[in-house]
């Protein structure tokens, strides 16, 4: 799909988060019902800028991304303890959705949530990516065709993330995560990656081929997709 993608160059983290503000407000002024949320330190920023200003969520539901398999909202490594943390407990919404990492069945939780998000229909989603082009918890050889569903998290992805945790043994090794069908039925995607960490994954996009190797790069068959980046020299 040609000029899918749009690249926006920002000089650093701040300028990153007025640029997602005003497209916040612009989109919230055109009447946007239904978000989708991402997790992890890329997002802080956002959420603090989103938290600091007028913006009014109040009418507004959100989508989840991802959950770890075992982790509550009352665990600081859950990621409903994040969006609480960083912007529901400062900001109201409408209605919020997190997987449960915690339910009984968890197959049955991945198919209700599908169902939720799928009647509910994401105007926009928010991503962030994985050092190996992972987004949300879809690590490489995921199928492009795939819905919420329970995943294997990958050595580097445990590695990199163990950092939140006390030691490499506590980080789940499983997770609850939208799907790459589930991401690409949003409306529209803005996907956010800073620092130099995230060039080898933003590269692989703009190859412009479409791999199940890295997941990011099923962002080039979706029609309306912004990367907002602070890296030098992509596109
Ligand atoms: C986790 C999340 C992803 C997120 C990624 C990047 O793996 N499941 O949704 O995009 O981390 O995290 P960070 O923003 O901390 O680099």
């Amino acid at each position: 799909m040609a000029n899918n993608i749009r690249y926006v160059k920002v000089a650093d983290k701040k300028e990153g988060a007025d640029v997602v503000l005003e497209r916040m407000r612009e989109e919230l002024a055109g009447g946007l019902e239904v978000l989708g949320l991402a997790t992890g330190s890329t997002m802080e920023p956002i959420y603090a800028a989103w938290a600091d200003s007028d913006l009014d969520f109040s009418g507004v539901t959100s989508f989840n991304l991802d959950e770890y398999v075992g982790l509550g909202a009352d665990n600081p490594n859950s990621y409903a303890w994040f969006m609480n943390h960083h912007l529901f407990s400062k900001k109201p919404f409408m209605e919020t959705n997190i997987p449960d990492g915690t339910a009984d069945n968890l197959k049955e939780e991945c198919e209700e949530y599908e169902a939720r998000l799928r009647d509910a229909g994401i105007d926009l989603q928010f991503l962030g990516v994985g050092e190996n082009g992972h987004i949300a918890f879809n690590e490489p050889g995921t199928p492009f065709t795939s819905n919420t569903h329970v995943t294997q998290l990958a050595e580097s992805t445990l590695g990199v993330n163990s950092q939140y945790f006390e030691d490499r043994s506590a980080i789940p090794e499983t997770a609850l995560t939208m799907g790459i069908a589930s991401i690409l039925s949003a409306k529209k995607i803005i996907l956010i990656a800073f620092g130099e960490k995230k060039r080898f994954a933003l590269e692989q996009l703009v190859k412009g081929e479409e791999t199940t190797e890295y997941p990011i790069t099923a962002l080039l068959g979706h029609p309306d997709v912004t990367i907002i980046t602070d890296l030098n020299g992509i596109k």
